[in-house]
């Protein structure tokens, strides 16, 4: 059986502040901690064994997951004191791999939603006989991606990691975050500093003419790194295009959990989620967007593709769009927020004190 590394030691820095007290794959999405979607992804694909490459908030992972068994899977965690960059903290877990040397080893950076088949990509890396199988997709922009031109036959033929120039932009196809990598690939990655597999370790392999084969997919495919992709991705789960064995709950417009209270007339739409022991008072309408654990939206409240963080109070005719609360603050009745606003953790907005239009 295939086992799998799971990178999720980034400090998920664009994510400010909803990473300040939470690393990212533990920021809740639909309603669960993110990584809980991915781990139940992988044991639907027929994986048991998987071992969390942590550094960034490294304590928080196994208090909740424990070893495990309640999603049918094996887990190991194994902690970076220093971060060793991405292509280190695979190495750095090598030891826990019982796969031998010629077998399949499934490698997942932490923070993608995708509908990937994933026994399929282990599948065609066997076929294909490559030393590592890339999870490659098609996006609109390319350039905070890896880009990854194919020749003909889907073999990789360069990685341009993250590219500055124009010229670099050479195709639309990017690094999908996925991987398959032979065991011995794994184990001939230097263990003693830190090392990158996408400004190093691909450019390296494919310099020494090892045959990394890329599959493009076309299925959903989002890397949840910012606050408005986090967001997009949470209210995908709830409204079943982004699939997920881990939904608390049937897909459709809204995910209420239990604990949760909301008003009889308040408006909950677009896939927003609405977590244990939050409040939508009522009028209140919300769309889009995440409302976390113990958080409250006052009346009248207008909330769109936003995320409201564990603990945050939106007052009274607030309107917010396309924001992000940090847990703990606190936004006075009467605010207007929008296009990509970050309300600090335990902030406080006085009452009427942002607007963006000049109606007052
Ligand atoms: N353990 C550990 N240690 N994990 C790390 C470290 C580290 O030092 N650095 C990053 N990670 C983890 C992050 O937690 C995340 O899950 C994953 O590695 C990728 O890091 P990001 O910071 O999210 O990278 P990115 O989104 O800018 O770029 C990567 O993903 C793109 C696809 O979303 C690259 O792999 C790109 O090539 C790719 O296109
Ligand atoms: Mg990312």
């Amino acid at each position: 059986m295939t086992e799998a590394i799971l990178l999720v030691g980034g400090k998920g820095t664009r994510l400010r502040p909803l990473t300040v007290r939470t690393p990212k794959p533990m920021v809740p999405a639909a309603g669960v901690p993110f990584l809980t979607h991915q781990l139940a992804r992988i044991r639907a694909a027929g994986v048991e064994h998987v071992v969390l490459a942590t550094s960034y908030l490294a304590e928080v992972f196994e208090p909740y997951f424990g070893d495990g068994a309640p999603l049918g899977l094996r887990l190991e965690y194994v902690t970076e004191v220093d971060p060793l960059g991405t292509g280190g903290a695979i190495r750095n877990v090598a030891d826990r791999l019982s796969s031998g040397a010629d077998e399949p080893v499934l490698v997942f950076n932490g923070d993608i939603l995708t509908g990937l088949d994933i026994a399929g990509l282990v599948d065609r890396h066997v076929a294909a006989g490559a030393d590592v199988t890339l999870h490659l997709t098609r996006v609109a922009d390319p350039r905070a991606f890896g880009l990854v031109p194919t020749d003909a036959t889907g073999r990789v033929t360069a990685f341009l990691e993250k590219p500055q120039s124009p010229e670099e932009i050479v195709t639309d196809q990017i690094n999908a975050g996925a991987y398959v990598f032979n065991r011995s690939v794994i184990d001939a990655i230097p263990w003693d500093r830190p090392v990158s597999v996408e400004r190093e370790t691909f450019p390296g392999l494919l310099a020494e003419g090892a045959h990394l084969q890329g599959v493009v997919d076309a299925s959903y495919w989002l890397d949840l790194g910012t606050p408005q992709a986090f967001v997009r991705g949470s209210a995908d789960l709830v409204l079943g295009r982004a699939p997920s064995p881990a939904l608390p709950g049937s897909p459709g417009d809204h995910l209420v959990l239990d604990g949760a209270e909301v008003a009889p007339d308040a408006k909950l739409t677009g896939g927003t989620s609405v977590a244990a022991g939050a409040r939508i008072r009522s009028g209140a309408r919300v769309h889009g967007s995440a409302v976390l654990a113990g958080a409250v939206v006052d009346t009248d409240a207008c909330v769109r593709d936003s995320l409201v963080g564990a603990g945050a109070r939106i007052g009274a005719g607030c309107v917010l769009d396309g924001v992000v609360v940090g847990d703990g603050a606190t936004v006075g009745r009467g605010n207007e927020l929008r296009h990509g606003a970050r309300v600090w953790c335990d902030a406080t907005l006085p009452a009427s004190s942002v607007r963006f239009s000049s109606d007052r």
